[in-house]
């Protein structure tokens, strides 16, 4: 057996791991990347694509934000399609100048790997059995890679490997908290090299059911389609699912949507999920590991940078002014804008979505309430506000 020792084991190289690392880096703080998929598969993975301008912010304190800021999309607004009319939400004029900037996930984790590469920071990829022995006392990590058997010894442990991981799943039942909801459905994604129907996201809210034009480029199309949670990807063909959405947007966008073959397709299912607390002895869960939100209201990605922020902030307070204030706040901290972003995404795709089990009654409240807020200038600043994200300061992350 192979003994390494480090500050900081961080478990899972997606977004958050990834971006941990990178903060650590710049601290100076020793650390490595334990993660059981390989790092082409992390590194091709679809996921989602709007980033907060708080997430922008926290990408340039890592320096890694060359290719965000050559191909990221600055968008100022959105644009909402609902009883078949287009309302468009100024973010800029509603929030003081904020605005999102479309950047694929993918691209993230890309750019952060290669950040890391050329650092030459230590990274495990295809790590087997990765275990959490201790995160009381002596915290150990162990696994296989390339048939040995590894073990890390070291002062912390970042839980950062997904909803999935082993992380949460190491945790004594009676020491944690979960609270969940599944919906009833799911989304089925294309991705495709076609331009975007419009410049902007359009949301759509349909008696046909939830759809979403996206982007990734001005070359590039991301788009997708509420479907029932039993419909099979592979019984989707490329022209349904075109056909699909043309008959859930109006009649411009029909005019303008250009089609093509898609490049992936898949169905994802709709949950909303909290861990509580987010802190156990030396252990700290981040990102999908603690929470996850439907991605009707974009949050994924950006609850797990905020996650990260405070989490790289409270370690290097640690390390650097002997204080345990962060890491003793870090859960709390971690959740007040956790279960706002919960509520957010929760309050839009109940907006948004075709619920088989909803009355009339229910179906008239929720037109009722989509044509408020639409309607309001304060309605459409709540949407705004939560979009674009909600602020919050981290200290001592400046660059070295
Ligand atoms: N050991 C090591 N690594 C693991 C293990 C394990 N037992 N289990 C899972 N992992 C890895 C996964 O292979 C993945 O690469 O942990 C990583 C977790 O990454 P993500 O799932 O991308 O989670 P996170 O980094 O928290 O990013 C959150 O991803 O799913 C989206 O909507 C979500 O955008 C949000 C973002
Ligand atoms: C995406 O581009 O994949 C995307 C954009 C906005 C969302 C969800 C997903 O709300």
């Amino acid at each position: 057996m192979q003994t390494l020792k480090t500050k900081v084991a961080i478990i899972g190289s997606g977004p958050a791991g990834l971006l941990l690392g990178q903060l650590l880096y710049k601290a100076g703080i020793d650390h490595i990347i334990v993660e059981r998929r390989s790092a082409d598969y992390v590194a091709s993975r679809i996921r989602a694509g709007i980033l907060e301008q708080v997430s922008v912010d926290l990408l340039t304190k890592t320096d890694v934000d060359q290719n965000l800021k050559a191909h990221g999309l600055p968008h100022s607004g959105i644009e909402i399609l609902a009883q078949g009319r287009k309302h468009r939400l100024d973010l800029a004029a509603l929030t003081d100048g904020k605005q999102v900037t479309v950047y694929g996930q993918t691209e993230v984790t890309k750019d952060l790997m290669q950040a890391r590469e050329q650092a030459d920071l230590v990274s495990f990829y295809e790590a087997y059995k990765v275990k959490i022995d201790d995160f009381y006392d002596e915290p150990t990590v162990s696994f296989e890679y390339q048939n040995q058997v590894y073990q890390i010894e070291c002062d912390f442990i970042a839980g950062c490997d997904g909803y999935h991981g082993v992380c949460r799943a190491s945790v004594p039942e009676d020491k944690i908290k979960t609270f969940e909801k599944v919906y009833p459905f799911g989304w089925l994604g294309v991705l495709a090299d076609v331009p975007p129907v419009a410049d902007e996201l359009i949301y759509v809210q349909s008696e046909r059911g939830f759809a979403l034009c996206s982007m990734r480029s001005e070359t590039r199309s991301r788009y997708y389609l509420q479907v029932p949670l039993t419909d099979k990807v592979e019984n989707w063909s490329d022209a349904q699912f075109w056909d699909e959405l043309k008959n859930r947007l109006d009649p411009e966008s029909q005019k303008k949507l250009v089609t093509g073959p898609s490049i992936e397709k898949s169905i994802a299912p709709l949950r909303s999920f909290v861990t509580e607390p987010m802190r156990f002895g030396k252990l700290f869960l981040a990102g999908d590991a603690a929470h996850i939100v439907p991605p009707t209201g974009a949050k994924g990605l950006n609850l797990a940078a905020s996650d990260i922020a405070y989490l790289s902030s409270a370690l290097i307070q640690y390390y650097q002014e002997g204080s345990e204030q962060g890491i003793d706040k870090y859960s709390e901290k971690c959740l007040q804008r956790v279960w706002k972003a919960e509520r957010f995404s929760w309050w839009m795709t109940h907006l948004l979505h075709r619920f088989e089990t909803e009355s009339e009654f229910d179906h008239k409240i929720k037109q009722a309430e989509l044509n408020y807020i639409l309607g309001s200038e304060a309605g459409q600043m709540t949407l705004a506000e939560n979009y674009v994200g909600l602020p919050y300061e981290i200290q001592n992350l400046n660059k070295r």
